[in-house]
């Protein structure tokens, strides 16, 4: 097992985020989980969980909230559809300013590794997703804003999420950001997640993934080895819809 790492999971009441605090505190880390609700937190997680109560619209307290962490997963993302017509928690706070925000404190208080659960599709305005409160292209500047840093990230972008199924052995993982019809489980996104965590190879580094069904015995880690870093692909932010 790595060495046990302090880890801040943003989002840790999600359903990717309650998945990835669970694998990580079962692989032995110390999970900090940052969530709106303590008393929803408290169903969900384990009671070893250190919760952290806190807004995410609130970027005051940021840099308090990273102190002292070697690693950010930031999994929140804004509830489009109902946050952009009937209330304030949108896709610009949560998807762009929020991630800025936090990765701006976490390169301020040398934190090791910044994963950012972003999505498919960030590239292409016009797929139907983006209609909800323009979200892919507000990830889209999240991603950006988190490049810009020095920090050593890694950004996942998955397809379709689902609740059922567990093959992370089956999951491909790519860098042209093509749409793709197939999904893949919030389990597997939370397990390739785990495997990102501390891992040297993976450096400032951008990959969709979804999965195909196709049975193969290709560890995820040798998977990552074949993903380009950032600074060597140009570009990568910008294909067009139907790629
Ligand atoms: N759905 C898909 O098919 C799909 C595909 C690709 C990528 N993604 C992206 O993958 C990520 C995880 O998706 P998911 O479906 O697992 O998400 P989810 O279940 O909707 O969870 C979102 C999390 O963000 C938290 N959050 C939202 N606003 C907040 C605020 N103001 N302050 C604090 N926390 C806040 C929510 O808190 P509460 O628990 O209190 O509500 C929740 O924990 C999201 O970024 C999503 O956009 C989704």
């Amino acid at each position: 097992m790595a060495d046990s790492l302090n880890i801040l999971v943003v989002g840790a009441t999600g359903r990717t985020g309650a998945e990835i605090v669970s694998k990580l505190y079962n692989a032995g880390h110390t999970v900090h989980a940052l969530v709106r609700n303590t008393v929803k937190a408290q169903h969900l997680l384990s009671p070893d969980i250190h919760l952290i109560e806190h807004d995410l619209r609130d970027y005051s307290g940021y840099d308090s909230i990273v102190q002292g962490k070697d690693i950010i997963i930031y999994a929140a993302g804004s509830t489009s559809f109902k946050s952009y017509y009937f209330g304030k928690n949108t896709p610009k706070h949560i998807d762009y300013q929020s991630v800025r925000q936090m990765a701006m404190a976490a390169e301020n208080h040398s934190v090791k590794q910044f994963i950012l659960i972003s999505s498919m599709g960030v590239t292409h305005p016009f797929f139907f997703l983006n209609v909800f409160g323009r979200v892919l292209s507000w990830k889209l500047k999240g991603e950006k804003a988190l490049r810009s840093t020095h920090l050593n990230y890694v950004i996942i972008r998955p397809g379709k999420l689902v609740d059922e199924g567990y093959a992370p052995e089956q999951c491909i993982l790519y860098q042209d950001d093509k749409i793709r019809n197939q999904s893949i489980s919030r389990e597997e996104v939370a397990e390739i997640t785990k495997q990102c965590v501390a891992n040297p190879d993976l450096l400032r580094v951008t990959f969709e993934v979804v999965k195909d069904g196709l049975q193969t015995n290709e560890p995820l880690s040798s998977k990552f080895n074949r993903l380009i870093p950032d600074q060597n692909r140009t570009p990568y932010t910008q294909v067009k819809i139907n790629a």
